[in-house]
């Protein structure tokens, strides 16, 4: 939700806290600022909204100092004003916190009553406060924050800095992500290995609970109960050119594009192609003896796993479960032990997916995850982990997240219609094949992207959009909505066709364009007579379809997006590629911030 850095230093540090700050700022973008310690004091520059007014300021205002921490904000408790901007700071200390403290109101009174009084509405400034207190009860600065932080409930990522010690940051964590990187005789604390990637490969996660004690020489972590512990150094596969927008516009279009080949490596992973075969791979489960699955999710990736339940039930004849995980968590489902718990996550860092995570492996639940992050949360939390390697996807608006977590959704599949022995050897060559040509096919659905574009412009003026689709398309028309939504800011909502005659039609009229997501497949038929419903009461039709449902239907509708005939079992994985598209263009026709949407942010890790 916020980003936030750290560098303890032997050279200045608040030009590159500032560019680190710039690799974080998809988590959030509210405001900005950093302190470091000038002569042992502690300095610290504040602005509202995106690091280019930080930057400005700065530019006017530079900081010195060889050790400081940085924060880029989505605001939680607050308003996005220059008060509210982290660092928080007193006199003594000064503090970044990634995450909710959700007991700071209790804490807050309890520190009024010994003189210590809030400047700002946020929930982060009470850490601060904590820790000063214990300060001038004369604790030294680690056990001030070993103390403050036995104290805090909820979630957070906190760096701290003091004044009068040049050479100490002090880290901490407990729900929100947050790693130690290191460097030549510099040591350096990011949220994820992004930020981290300008000055070093080499990184430690820290863990639940850990808290770390760290110098420019390298950084002493503890468990929560206070002790020494060693953690993993990792070298990240992070690396600078991939989050850089190369020759596009946005990011978000830049992730479109590299979709093919996002999805060629999951097929990679999953398909032997010289036999034609599934990879073998030990699973800590059998889905032949599996009577049901879960699958939890939020957002776009919960959209995901909506598809993949057409096609574990079509093709596994496996039952599924699926829920949003903000209400899976606290619906407390009864669960049967050994069940198979699937969660899709880009991030891995989603709070409400990690709760319900945790809530099935309390549940005796095998815990699998479809994840972006593999050094995320939830990756390092689950039994099995099937990682996208689809590279930081920056742009708010997950796209090749998207059609990668589909992807492995469908491997995963058929992997488990082959266990149960449910799909023949012949309708598995002609999935497999499916499969295999996805690549091919999504470089052709790009090629759409003119004709798109230009379709788009007619979505800038409609203050309404309905995307309509059945089947494994639905979620594909929720996902279009979603998208359109996100980074246009225009309402749209999508819908089963078929619950269209049921209460939404009476939105349409000439006003509201309707996208109608329908290749032609068995349901094709079906939803074309939706269409004859919409068109007899004058809504203009935007069809998503192949060139036999354009020749078929293109009579009905005012414009069709005609995408490569595939399969029906990939079709929606193509559909997605026509509503990222045409999603982008309209926020790109109305000058919208497309990659960072207002009120937005990547990875929502609070509840
Ligand atoms: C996707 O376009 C959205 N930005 C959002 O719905 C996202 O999919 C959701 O927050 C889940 O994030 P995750 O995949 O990182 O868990």
């Amino acid at each position: 939700m916020c980003g936030i850095v750290g560098i303890a230093g032997r050279n200045p540090v608040a030009d590159r806290l500032v560019s680190a700050l710039a690799r974080l700022e998809y988590r959030g973008y509210d405001s900005a600022g950093i302190a470091t310690l000038d002569r042992g004091q502690i300095q610290r520059r504040r602005a509202p909204g995106k690091l280019v007014n930080l930057a400005s300021r700065l530019d006017r205002d530079p900081l010195a100092g060889n050790i400081g921490i940085g924060h880029t904000r989505w605001a939680t408790h607050g308003a996005p004003t220059e008060v509210n901007a982290h660092p928080h700071a007193t006199p003594r200390v000064a503090v970044v916190h990634n995450g909710i403290i959700e007991n700071y109101r209790p804490l807050l009174v309890e520190l009024a009553a010994d003189g210590y009084l809030p400047i700002t509405q946020t929930d982060s400034e009470v850490v601060a406060m904590m820790v000063t207190r214990w300060l001038d009860l004369g604790l030294a600065p680690a056990a001030a924050v070993q103390a403050t932080i036995s104290r805090l409930q909820g979630a957070f990522a906190l760096v701290f800095l003091f004044h009068g010690e040049d050479n100490l940051l002090i880290a901490a964590r407990q729900g929100s992500p947050l790693a130690v990187g290191y460097g030549a005789g510099e040591t350096f604390l990011g949220s994820d290995a992004l930020a981290l990637s300008l000055f070093t490969d080499k990184v430690t996660y820290l863990e639940e609970g850990d808290w770390a004690v760290v110098t420019p020489d390298g950084a002493s972590i503890r468990t929560r109960e206070g002790g020494a512990v060693t953690r993993l150094v990792h070298v990240s596969a992070t690396n600078s050119n991939m989050v850089e927008k190369g020759p596009h516009r946005h990011f978000m279009i830049k992730e479109i594009h590299e979709q093919p080949e996002a999805v060629s490596r999951v097929i990679g992973q999953f398909v032997d192609r010289r036999s034609d075969s599934l990879v073998e791979r030990p699973l800590p489960f059998d889905f032949a003896t599996l009577d049901r699955m879960t699958i939890s999710a939020c957002g776009t990736a919960y959209l995901a796993g909506a598809v993949s339940k057409y096609w574990f039930e079509r093709f596994a004849r496996l039952p599924v479960d699926i829920d949003i995980a903000s209400e899976f968590r606290y619906r407390q489902p009864p669960m049967t032990p050994g069940g198979l718990a699937l969660f899709i996550s880009q991030s891995g860092e989603t709070a409400d997916t990690l709760a319900a995570l945790r809530y099935c492996a309390a549940n005796e639940q095998h815990i699998a995850a479809v994840v972006n992050v593999e050094e995320s949360t939830i990756s390092r939390e689950s039994g099995a982990v099937f990682p996208l390697l689809c590279g930081p996807e920056i742009g708010v608006a997950s796209t090749k997240a998207f059609t990668a977590q589909l992807t492995t959704l469908a491997c995963l599949a058929l992997t488990a219609g082959r266990k149960r022995g449910v799909i023949d050897d012949a309708t598995f060559a002609v999935l497999l094949a499916a499969l295999a040509a996805l690549p091919g096919h999504l470089s052709k659905a790009l090629a759409a992207e003119p004709q798109i574009a230009e379709i788009a412009r007619g979505l800038t003026k409609a203050s309404d959009v309905l995307f309509l689709g059945r089947g494994a398309l639905y979620p594909i028309a929720l996902e279009g909505a979603l998208k359109l939504k996100e980074v246009s800011y225009i309402h749209a909502e999508g819908y089963a066709a078929g619950e269209l005659k049921h209460g939404p039609i009476a939105l349409v009229d000439e006003h509201v364009p309707v996208v109608v997501i329908a290749p032609s497949d068995e349901l094709a038929g079906k939803t074309m007579s939706n269409m004859q419903e919409v068109a007899a009461r004058g809504g203009p039709i935007i069809l998503i379809t192949d060139a036999e449902g354009a020749a078929q239907h293109a009579d009905l509708a005012a414009q069709s997006i005609v995408m490569p005939s595939v399969h029906p079992f990939v079709a929606p994985i193509v559909a997605a590629v026509a509503v990222q598209i045409l999603a982008y263009h309209t926020a790109v026709h109305m000058g919208a911030d497309v990659d960072q949407p207002r009120n937005l942010a990547k990875s929502v890790t609070v509840e």
